[in-house]
C-alpha cells in the first residue's frame, strides 16, 4: 500500500476513526493516516483482519471489533478509542455491505438491515464524535458514498438507495457544523479494484464493462481512494465542505 506520496504535517498526531477500516478501501485508509504519523482506530465486525492490520501498523493503530448496525456498541466502541487514543479530530465512515437483491426478493426486514449497515452508522458515529469535536471548534469527516447511486447499478436498490441518502446527509451535516469549525464532505469511489470486488464481482465481463465505461483505462486502486481522503481530512482542505468528490476514473 503506497496512499500516494503527499505528506501532510498537520496530520501527524491526529486521532481519526476509521468505520469498516479492516479490509479494502478502509484499511487503505488507516495505513495511509497511520503514516502521516496519525493514531488510528480501526472499527470493524471482522476481528481477526482489524487485529492483523492493527499488528501490521503497530503502534498508534487498535483495532476496535464491533457491529457497527449495534448504536449502542458503536457509541461504547467509540468513546473507549477516543479515551485511549484521544478525542477524534477526523471521522472516516467507510463501513458498507453492497450484496445484491433482486426487488422481488427484499422483505421490508430486509430493507432495514441494509440500511442499517449502508447508512445509519454514518449518522450514529458523527453523533459520537461531534460533542468533542464541537468543544475544540473543529474537525473533519469524510462520509464514504459510491457512484452506484449516480450510475445505477443493477440488482442492488437498497445499496444504491443508501448510497444516495449518505450525500444528503453530507449536506445536513455540513450545515449544522460548518458554525463550530466541522467540515464535513463525501467521497463517491467508481469500481476499486479490492479482494471482495475481485473475489465476488470482477468477471471478465465486468472488467471490460469498467474499461469501456472509464476514460483512465487501468483500474482504481484502494489507495487512490485514500489519497483523496487524506487531502479531504488535512488543513489543505481547510475551506472545503459540503461537498462531493467523485474518484471513478472519469466513469460517470
Ligand atoms: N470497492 C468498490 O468498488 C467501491 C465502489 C464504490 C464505493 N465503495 C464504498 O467504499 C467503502 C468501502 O468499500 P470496500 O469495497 O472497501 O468494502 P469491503 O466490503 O471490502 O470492506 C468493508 C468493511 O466494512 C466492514 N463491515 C461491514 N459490515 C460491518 C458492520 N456491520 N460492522 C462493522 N464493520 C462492518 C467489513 O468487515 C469490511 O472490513 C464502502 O462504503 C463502499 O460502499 C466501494
Amino acid at each position: 500500500m503506497t496512499g500516494g506520496t503527499a505528506v501532510y504535517p498537520d496530520l501527524a498526531g491526529k486521532s481519526v476513526a476509521v468505520t469498516g477500516g479492516a479490509s479494502g478501501i478502509g484499511a487503505a485508509i488507516a495505513a495511509a493516516f497511520h503514516r502521516q504519523g496519525a493514531r488510528v482506530a480501526i472499527f470493524d465486525i471482522n476481528a481477526a483482519a482489524g487485529r492483523q492490520l492493527e499488528a501490521e501498523l503497530g503502534q498508534g493503530a487498535r483495532s476496535v471489533t464491533l457491529d457497527l448496525t449495534d448504536s449502542d456498541a458503536l457509541s461504547y466502541g467509540f468513546s473507549q478509542a477516543a479515551a485511549e487514543l484521544g478525542e477524534f479530530d477526523v471521522l472516516v465512515n467507510n463501513a458498507a455491505h453492497d450484496d445484491r437483491h433482486r426487488i422481488e426478493d427484499v422483505s421490508p426486514a430486509y430493507w432495514r438491515e441494509r440500511m442499517a449497515v449502508n447508512l445509519d452508522h454514518q449518522f450514529f458515529a458523527a453523533q459520537a464524535v461531534v460533542p468533542s469535536m464541537r468543544r475544540r471548534q473543529q474537525g473533519a469527516i469524510v462520509n464514504m458514498s459510491s457512484i452506484a447511486w449516480r450510475v445505477g447499478l443493477q440488482d442492488a436498490p437498497a445499496y444504491v438507495a443508501a448510497k444516495a441518502a449518505i450525500e444528503g446527509l453530507t449536506h445536513a451535516l455540513a450545515r449544522d457544523l460548518g458554525p463550530d469549525g466541522i467540515r464535513v464532505n463525501c467521497v463517491l469511489p467508481g469500481f476499486v479494484r479490492t479482494a471482495r470486488q475481485v473475489e465476488k464481482w470482477l468477471t471478465p465481463e465486468l472488467h471490460a464493462a469498467v474499461m469501456a465505461s472509464q476514460c483512465l483505462k487501468r483500474f482504481i486502486e484502494p489507495e487512490d481512494i485514500a489519497g483523496v481522503v487524506l487531502m479531504l481530512a488535512s488543513d489543505s482542505a481547510r475551506a472545503v465542505t459540503n461537498q462531493t468528490f467523485v474518484v471513478d476514473a472519469g466513469w460517470s
